[in-house]
């Protein structure tokens, strides 16, 4: 595939992510093929498409998972394809993966609590105001994820959607600049999905986001730019308005 007229862009302008040229060969079968695609700053990006079409394989390599076999993932303009996963979650890069891995027999306050990102400046004395700095991050982020009246309830009996605003907030207190969630309002009531839609577009004034969805009022409720994956390749790539009016989009995935 020719460089899309964006290529030229991406040399100018400052994206938080450029795949350029990602390949990656399964024994043979390239379930990602030759894909580039861009991310602003305070976008949120969706990528739709059949299954199968490779989408949670670009995931899986944006955050290290799998190794690409060619191409090229910037973050910030740092190579993400030499680095391995705990790294890139350093760089900044966090991933919630299509079901919740909380811990359920610990408390929401604990499972954020766990998640705050420790080890860099702490030193005994510091411990004691990193404990109220502690504590108001985990009530700032519980707010955010609709779980602040929750704080002592055990993950366990939380609602599906309840556990999976859990873990996004597991992310969010380490404040990721790129945040990448696979299916995250699968199984969630409508008020649910709204909610959720609601926080990404919060959240959106603080970083990128990269979300795999196949609900497609939620995808019109978020979306800034939808990128449509077909067979490992981008199909095409634009407004929602423009995607799902295209043909080639209606044929391969939204017809059925
Ligand atoms: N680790 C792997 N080994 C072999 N094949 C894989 C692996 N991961 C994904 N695939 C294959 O790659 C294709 C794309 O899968 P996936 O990225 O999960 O698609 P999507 O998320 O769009 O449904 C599928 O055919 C899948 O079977
Ligand atoms: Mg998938």
């Amino acid at each position: 595939m020719t460089p899309p007229a964006t290529a030229t862009a991406a040399d100018q302008k400052d994206f938080i992510l450029s795949v350029e040229g990602l390949t990656v060969s399964f024994d043979g079968f390239k379930a990602v093929n030759d894909l580039s695609f861009y991310v602003d700053e305070n976008e949120i990006r969706v990528i739709i498409g059949p299954n199968g079409a490779g989408k949670t394989t670009v995931l899986d390599l944006i955050c290290g998972r799998t190794k690409a076999t060619e191409g090229s993932i910037k973050f910030r303009g740092k190579e993400l394809t030499d680095m391995k996963e705990h790294q890139i979650v350093h760089a900044g890069v966090g991933r919630k993966f299509q079901n919740p891995s909380i811990y359920e027999e610990l408390t929401v306050f604990e499972n954020l609590e766990l998640s705050f990102p420790r080890g860099k400046s702490v030193i005994g004395a510091l411990t004691f105001r990193r404990d109220g700095e502690v504590r108001d991050r985990v009530e700032e982020i519980a707010d955010l994820v609709f779980l602040k009246d929750h704080l002592k309830t055990e993950a366990a009996i939380l609602s599906h959607g309840q556990k999976q605003w859990l873990e996004i907030g597991m992310l969010l207190i380490q404040s990721p600049e790129l945040l990448m969630l696979d299916e995250p309002v699968a199984g969630m009531s409508v008020a649910e999905r709204l909610k959720t839609a609601e926080l990404l577009n919060t959240i959106i004034h603080n970083q990128s986001v990269i979300v795999i969805e196949h609900d497609m009022k939620f995808v019109e409720d978020i979306a800034h730019r939808v990128t449509v994956m077909h067979q490992g390749k981008v199909l095409t790539e634009g407004s929602m308005d423009r995607v799902k009016h295209d043909p080639k989009v209606v044929e391969v995935y939204l017809g059925h």
